[in-house]
């Protein structure tokens, strides 16, 4: 028996909880005899007091157990999924995750909704008329088996106690907190039985975690304790100061995604999708050629084989694969354009407040119970580096809102125009090992 007011005391004071404890306190709060207020005075002392390298294991242990952990040993191949730690017009998975399925690695991906500036995988893939992203395992395992990639939502069985610590967190400001954050990505990605793990932790304005310090730490953190649980984790540290690609919202980053998989995608985005899956392939066993994986990654591209795997995914999950196959089928809002002020360069394209400038038009939510319009979002006409003239259309807001002067007003000054041009700063900062180092990563140059 463990008395609850103890541990909280124990947390709060700023000392160790044994793995009895820490069990056998979220054990009890999943099966309904300790409250809501107790569970959130525990998150709130361990928001401020941390845990350490065995309280963090026992915790995330004690959540991947809280519900089913995926069999995946009758699918034969390296298991990987991608996280991100979310961002702005990060479309990446959606591309990523096929064209990996056709270099025979396996991706079972569950992933999550957009929350507040930043948009959810599910978001964008339901605004595919007709997809279904909650499934039953037995499908989730189907789709896998027949595609070799399957993104699907959370089901109640996996992982319950991250859902409701999740929706206590946000609750009671304890989100941000790096031993509750580690715990809470890596229980629902060890209980997917994987064999690797490649992290895409986001730094800058766009990013949970502004700052580069912050962002390493949960990096190497990731690292560890996933690697200590025996799976190969791998992390690239890229920059979220402006989005990702240049359209923002959930149907327009299908759109986005539909054009980078027939290989007219943006530059910066495709840059990040061969990065990442350069970091997959290796840590699966492939070639440490480079230039050969490339080859390969560019080869699914440009032979249709990684928009085919899409089509079928979609398909079989649901979705109106004529929309996808012509994406011009799915009306769109009258454009609202913004117009450049003066002339110059682009020196800044501020993430956050494109993202939410994105889900005031729509595209987002503030609570996790609100809807959300799936056509609406940004067209970013121009990004960092680029000079334009006045009077050019900076970008185009699609949105069936009434009232656009505040949405209008913040893409406005999401932009900064300057006569000087500043250096170009790579999306990809680098890799970041289980030490804390930053490892250059300089393959795609
Ligand atoms: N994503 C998660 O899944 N959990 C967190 O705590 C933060 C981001």
């Amino acid at each position: 028996m463990i008395i609850p007011t103890e541990i909280i005391q124990q947390k709060r004071n700023g000392g160790s909880l044994s793995s009895v404890q820490l069990r056998e306190f979220i054990r009890q709060y999943v099966a309904g005899n300790i409250p809501d207020y107790q569970m959130s005075a525990l998150l709130m002392a361990i928001f401020f007091r941390g845990l350490d390298a065995d309280e963090l294991v026992t915790l995330v242990r004690t959540m991947r157990d809280s519900g089913k952990v995926l069999h995946l040993s009758d699918i034969t191949g390296f298991k990987i999924d991608k996280h991100s730690t979310g961002g702005v017009g990060d479309k990446i998975s959606l591309i990523l995750a096929p064209l990996l399925a056709c270099l025979g690695i396996i991706v079972p991906m569950i992933s999550g909704r957009g929350l507040g500036h930043t948009g959810g995988t599910l978001d964008k893939l339901e605004s595919i008329p007709g997809l279904q992203t909650r499934i039953s395992l037995t499908k989730f395992k189907r789709i896998l088996r027949e595609v070799g990639f399957v993104i699907a939502g959370q089901t109640d069985e996996i992982v319950p106690a991250d859902r409701r610590i999740y929706a206590l967190r946000d609750a009671t400001a304890t989100v941000e907190s790096l031993p509750l954050v580690v715990s809470s990505i890596l229980s629902k990605k060890l209980a997917e039985d994987l064999d690797g793990l490649i992290l895409d932790v986001k730094t800058g304005t766009g990013a949970f975690f502004p700052k580069q310090e912050d962002a390493i730490q949960l990096a190497s953190r990731l690292i560890a304790v996933g690697e200590d649980f025996g799976i190969r984790v791998r992390a690239l540290l890229t920059r979220m100061d402006q989005p990702v690609g240049v359209k923002v919202g959930n149907w327009l980053e299908v759109c986005e995604t539909v054009a980078c998989l027939q290989g007219k995608g943006p530059t910066d985005t495709m840059f990040e999708v061969y990065a990442l899956a350069l970091l997959a392939l290796r840590a699966a066993g492939f070639t440490d050629d480079s230039s050969e994986l490339l080859s390969q990654l560019k080869q699914a591209i440009s032979s249709g084989a990684a928009m085919e795997r899409f089509l079928l995914y979609v398909r079989l999950i649901g979705g109106d694969i004529q929309v996808i196959e012509n994406t011009a089928r799915c009306p769109l809002p009258p454009a609202i354009p913004i117009i450049a002020v003066k002339s110059g360069f682009v020196t800044e394209l501020n993430a956050y407040q494109i993202g939410i400038a994105s889900a005031l038009a729509g595209a987002g939510r503030q609570r996790a119970e609100d809807s959300i319009d799936p056509v609406a979002g940004i067209h970013l006409h121009a990004k960092i580096g680029v000079v334009v003239q006045e009077g050019e259309v900076l970008a185009e807001i699609y949105t069936h809102k009434r009232n656009t002067n505040e949405i209008c007003k913040l893409v406005s000054k999401a932009f900064s125009i300057s006569a000087e041009k500043l250096p170009l700063d790579k999306i990809i900062i680098g890799e970041v090992t289980r030490n804390s180092e930053l490892k250059p990563f300089n393959e795609l140059v």
